[in-house]
C-alpha cells in the first residue's frame, strides 16, 4: 500500500457493527419504549439472541470489552441468576414464545460463568424460546481458565461452535499485553473441545500490537493455522487509553505507526489466504466450507456486534449488561454498569436504557454500509429500489467517494460501489461516506472512541 495514502488516510472511523453507530444512542430509547417495540414484533419471526457476561478471571491490558476481572465467584453467581430473570423478563414481553436459530455468548468471558449456573441459563433459554435443532450456539472462551468440565458442560447443553482469544503467540508479545498464554494452552482448549465434538472453532488474533513485527505475526498465524481453526479474525488493535485506563499499562511508544500495522495486516492476510482461507469482510477469515462463506457466496452475509454473521434472523435481542439489541424498529442498549443493569432485572423491568429509532433513511443506508462491510461491494440503486427509494439522495456519498476512487481505494461504476480487496484496509472509509452523521475525524484508524466503549464486537 502507498506510504501518502496511508498518511492521508490515517483517520477514526467506525467499525460499522451497526448503523447509526452506538455513539448516536440517546436516553429516549429506555424499558418502555423497548418492551413497546418488543411487544409489537411478528411473533412468526425468528430470533437471535446475544448474551453477555462481563467478567473476566483477570484483566488483559489491551481489552476493549465491557467486562472487569474478578476472582470472586459471588458477583458472577448473582450475575447468573439476574441473567436467568431477564430471560424471563424478554419471554414475557414477547407476544409468544418464539424460535430461536442463533445464540451468541460474549464477553468479557461466558466461561467465567460456573459450570453449574452456564448449564441452568441454557435450560432456562430452551424453556422460554424454542431453539431451533439446527441452530448455532456459540461461545467466547479464554483458554487459559478453560477445563474439561466446562468442555462437557458447553457439549451438553448444546454449543456447536467456540472463539478462542490468542491474540498473539510470541511470548514477548503476549507480556507486553498482559495476556500471557502458552501455545499448549491454546492447543489443549482445542483438543477438549473437538474431544467432546465441539469442531466448529474460531480464533481471535490481533496486529497492531506493541513488539508485533510482519516475521512475528507470520509465525503467530503459521501457529494458529497448525490448530485447522474453521474461522481466523484478525482484529487491529485499538488503543483508547483515555476511555479504557488499564490500556495505559501498555506502552504507546511502542506501539507500531499506520503503515507498519497495514504492512503487518496485510502480510498475516496473504499468509491465511495462502493457506486457502478466504476473506470475510474486514478482519475475518474462513475455511471455503465455512457457513460464513456460504452465506458469503449466497449474498447473505450480515454484520452484527460480534463481528460476521451467517444467522438469518432479523431480530437480535441482547441479554446482560450493555448488551445491544436490533429490531426493526430501532436499536436498543442494556444498562451498560451491572449495578444499573441489576437494579431495573430486580424491579422486573427490561433493562434497556439507551438506544436509537431508525427511519427509512437509516435502513438504507445501514444495508448499503453492511453490503459494504461484508462483501466490498454494494449496488446502490438495488439497494433503494428495493426500499423504494430514489439514489439521487445519495449523492453527497458519492461526492464523498470520489476522492477514495481517485486513489484507488473504491471503483465506481453506475451506482455500484466495489473495494478492491488491496484497499481492504480502507474500508470503512468508503462506509463513512454513506453515514450521515459525517466522515472520519482525525486519528488511529480505529474505532470512534465512544463507538469502541459501546460496540462489545471489537
Ligand atoms: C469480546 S473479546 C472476548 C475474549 C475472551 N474473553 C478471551 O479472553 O479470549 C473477543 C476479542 O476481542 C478482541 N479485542 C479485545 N480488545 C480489543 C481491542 N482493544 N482492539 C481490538 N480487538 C480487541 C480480542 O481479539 C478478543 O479475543
Amino acid at each position: 500500500m502507498r506510504a501518502d495514502l496511508i498518511t492521508k488516510y490515517d483517520v477514526r472511523v467506525p467499525r460499522y457493527t451497526s448503523y447509526p453507530t452506538a455513539p448516536h444512542f440517546g436516553p429516549e430509547v429506555e424499558s418502555t419504549c423497548y418492551r413497546r417495540w418488543m411487544s409489537d414484533l411478528d411473533p412468526g419471526e425468528p430470533l437471535s439472541l446475544y448474551l453477555h457476561v462481563p467478567f473476566c478471571h483477570e484483566l488483559c491490558w489491551f481489552c476493549g470489552c465491557h467486562t472487569t476481572a474478578t476472582r470472586r465467584d459471588r458477583p458472577v453467581a448473582a450475575y447468573a441468576a439476574r441473567l436467568a430473570r431477564e430471560i424471563d423478563i424478554c419471554a414475557d414481553s414477547l407476544a409468544r414464545r418464539a424460535r430461536v436459530t442463533h445464540v451468541h455468548w460474549g464477553g468479557g468471558t461466558p466461561t467465567r460463568l460456573a459450570c453449574a449456573d452456564f448449564s441452568r441459563i441454557m435450560e432456562r433459554l430452551r424453556d422460554r424460546f424454542a431453539v431451533a435443532a439446527d441452530g448455532e450456539i456459540a461461545v467466547e472462551i479464554d483458554p487459559r481458565q478453560f477445563t474439561p468440565a466446562m468442555a462437557r458442560t458447553l457439549a451438553d447443553a448444546g454449543v456447536t461452535r467456540a472463539s478462542l482469544g490468542v491474540q498473539d503467540f510470541d511470548p514477548n508479545v503476549q507480556t507486553a499485553i498482559g495476556r500471557v498464554q502458552s501455545l499448549e494452552v491454546t492447543e489443549s482448549a482445542v483438543e477438549e473441545l473437538r474431544a467432546v465434538g465441539i469442531t466448529a472453532l474460531n480464533l481471535d488474533l490481533m496486529y497492531g500490537l506493541p513488539g508485533q513485527t510482519v516475521a512475528s505475526l507470520e509465525h503467530t498465524v503459521d501457529s494458529a493455522i497448525a490448530l485447522a481453526p474453521n474461522r481466523l479474525a484478525l482484529f487491529g488493535y485499538a488503543h483508547l487509553p483515555d476511555l479504557k485506563r488499564h490500556q495505559r499499562l501498555i506502552d504507546g511508544s511502542r506501539l507500531p505507526d499506520a503503515a507498519a500495522r497495514i504492512a503487518q495486516f496485510e502480510a498475516a492476510s496473504a499468509r491465511i489466504l495462502g493457506h486457502g482461507y478466504r476473506p470475510v469482510g474486514l478482519d475475518h477469515f474462513a475455511r471455503p466450507d465455512d457457513d460464513l462463506i456460504v452465506a458469503l457466496d449466497q449474498g447473505r452475509l450480515r454484520r452484527n456486534f460480534q463481528g460476521y454473521t451467517a444467522d438469518r434472523a432479523e431480530i437480535l435481542l441482547g441479554i446482560g449488561a450493555s448488551a445491544i439489541s436490533r429490531l426493526p424498529q430501532g436499536y436498543a442498549q442494556n444498562a451498560v454498569h451491572v449495578r444499573d443493569w441489576s437494579t431495573a432485572i430486580d424491579a422486573g423491568q427490561l433493562p434497556a436504557a439507551r438506544g436509537i429509532a431508525i427511519d427509512d433513511d437509516d435502513r438504507l443506508r445501514g444495508r448499503i454500509i453492511e453490503r459494504l462491510m461484508c462483501e466490498l461491494d454494494v449496488d446502490v440503486a438495488e439497494q433503494c429500489h428495493a426500499l423504494g427509494m430514489d439514489p439521487n439522495t445519495l449523492a453527497d456519498a458519492f461526492k464523498a467517494l470520489a476522492p477514495l476512487a481517485a486513489d484507488g481505494l473504491v471503483r465506481l461504476d453506475g451506482w455500484r460501489v466495489t473495494v478492491p480487496v488491496a484497499a481492504r484496509p480502507f474500508l470503512r472509509l468508503a462506509c463513512a461516506a454513506f453515514d450521515r452523521a459525517g466522515g472520519p475525524q482525525n486519528g488511529p484508524p480505529i474505532e470512534a472512541a465512544r463507538a469502541s466503549r459501546a460496540a462489545p464486537a471489537l
